[in-house]
């Protein structure tokens, strides 16, 4: 198997790395990643952090939401993507309702960095507390914040949050919050990008964004929908990276490049 090919030590990144870079102003690429052919081409292609989201139940398992995702299945795949990273920062989804409890976050956080090797977790909303447990035994939080697909029961559908002057306010104070809790960044999803840079500037954090603008100190797409290999309809703010790419490295390249050089996301793919 090409994988062990290359042997060369590649320093891997930390977080320390990801805040100098929102220091320098240099923009933070992130794919979603899932095995480790993938994680390899994407490492390979110096993409700076990788996540394991939840995502996996539609786009590997074909399920129509993330919440029947289980920590067991994203623990499977944070180990694969592992085993393959030389480079990259790799953050793990804590699924629907693994983080009820500062109890039952921390077991399934031990699950994700100890049996897995996450370097983060990351969970939706602002749960301040449990951030604050998981911080204080050393866990690294990714908080996410806006679209919040693991409530898409009470949301009804996908939409863009923060619309509102109460709406952006509430984002605004619950991203301030996450902040003060400890997390050590903070995935925005679908929220207009003029209230996105507003919290990227606001914060001391890296801000990473999917649907919030070019303003976010970094982007993140799910690795299937900017190949154009997911199941169901493309969200607006992706783009199909292999209609411009001659073969899939390219395609994770030329995404790596494009969010580099602040050529994505465009108005065309921002709220
Ligand atoms: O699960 C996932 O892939 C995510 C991204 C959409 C940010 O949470």
């Amino acid at each position: 198997m090409a994988l062990y090919a290359d042997t060369q030590a590649v320093a891997m990144l930390s977080i320390l790395d990801l805040f100098a870079m929102k220091q320098a102003g240099e923009k933070i690429s992130c794919l979603t990643a899932y095995d480790a052919s993938f994680s390899q081409l994407i490492d390979q292609a110096g993409v700076d952090v990788m996540l394991v989201g939840d995502s996996l139940g539609m786009v590997i398992q074909g399920k129509k939401t993330t919440v029947p995702v289980l920590i067991e299945e994203v623990v499977y795949h944070t180990q694969c993507v592992v085993n393959a990273r030389q480079r990259a920062f790799v953050i793990a989804d804590l699924p629907f309702l693994s983080y009820g409890s500062t109890e039952i976050a921390m077991k399934n956080a031990a699950k994700l960095m100890q049996t897995a090797g996450a370097q983060m977790v990351k969970l939706e909303g602002a749960h301040v507390d449990i951030i604050k447990s998981l911080v204080d035994f050393g866990v690294p939080v990714c908080a996410h914040l806006g679209l919040l697909p693991q409530s898409i029961n009470q949301l009804g559908r996908y939409k863009v949050q923060g619309k509102t002057l109460q709406g952006a306010e509430k984002i605004l104070q619950d991203a301030k919050k996450v902040e003060q809790a400890g997390a050590s960044l903070l995935i925005l999803e679908c929220v207009p990008a003029g209230l996105a840079e507003k919290i990227s500037k606001n914060l001391t954090i890296p801000v990473i964004g999917i649907g919030a603008g070019v303003a976010c100190d970094g982007q993140v797409l799910v690795l299937y929908d900017m190949l154009g290999i997911s199941v169901g309809k493309r969200p607006r703010f992706s783009q199909n990276f292999m209609q411009i790419a001659k073969d899939i490295p390219d395609a994770i390249a030329q995404y790596h490049q494009a969010v580099k050089q602040l050529d994505f996301p465009t108005e065309l793919q921002s709220y």
